[in-house]
């Protein structure tokens, strides 16, 4: 399934971009597009849940019995349970309303906050799915430059644990939009199969 992979370096970090399944992907954390109920429910986070297993859940209705709802734009960790990557990171994209409700400022902390918390836990590698541009509607080809734009400036910020971010996008359509907009944002950048 992952046929296609576009690779650049950063700041001692690689960025990956391909196409296939988030669950199968062997990172120390993946990201959930979750919702602040963190209940779980349709898309990525319907398929993180099945495959990880109840473990997930259980730590997901830990951490609202003690601070609540996740808001938008904020992120959490829990368990991987059985998945091959160790940690799920939960974070919550905001729903499109047309553009001029805060929608870029929240997914961008969406990303900004699960990459601190990789770093803060010393992860070494950790793939997104592209957040928001499913049940929550976000335009891809906004949201994908907004993704790759925010975190190449979190590498460029600092050299941290983080050597390995990878976008783990689905469908071909949103995997284009993401390489266009990787190669927009880069120049220049290497190609491989
Ligand atoms: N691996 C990678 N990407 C996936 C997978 C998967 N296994 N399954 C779905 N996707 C993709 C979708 O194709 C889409 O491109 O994830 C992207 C985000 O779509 P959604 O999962 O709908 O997430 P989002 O738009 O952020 O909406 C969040 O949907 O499932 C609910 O509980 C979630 O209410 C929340 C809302």
């Amino acid at each position: 399934m992952e046929k296609q992979v576009v690779e650049v370096t950063i700041n001692q970090a690689k960025l990956r971009i391909i196409q296939g399944d988030i669950t199968k992907q062997d990172t120390d954390a993946i990201v959930n597009a979750a919702n602040s109920s963190l209940m779980g429910s349709g898309g990525v986070d319907g398929a993180i849940h099945r495959t990880g297993g109840p473990a997930i859940l259980e730590e997901c209705k830990q951490i609202v019995a003690r601070q609540g709802h996740l808001p938008t734009g904020k992120a959490v960790m829990t368990t991987g349970g059985n998945l091959k990557a160790r940690h799920v990171i939960h974070t919550v994209g905001p729903i499109w309303y047309g553009g001029d409700k805060g929608e870029p400022e929240l997914l961008a902390s969406a990303y900004q906050e699960s990459l601190k918390l990789a770093m803060g836990n010393q992860l070494f590698s950790i793939s997104f799915p592209s957040i928001s541009t499913g049940a929550y509607g976000y335009p891809v080809a906004k949201a994908s430059r907004l993704a790759i734009g925010t975190v190449i400036a979190s590498l460029r910020q600092s050299v941290t644990s983080v050597r390995e971010v990878v976008f783990v996008l689905f469908d071909s359509q949103t995997f284009r939009a993401y390489s266009s907009a990787l190669k927009e944002i880069i120049g220049t950048s290497n190609e491989k199969d």
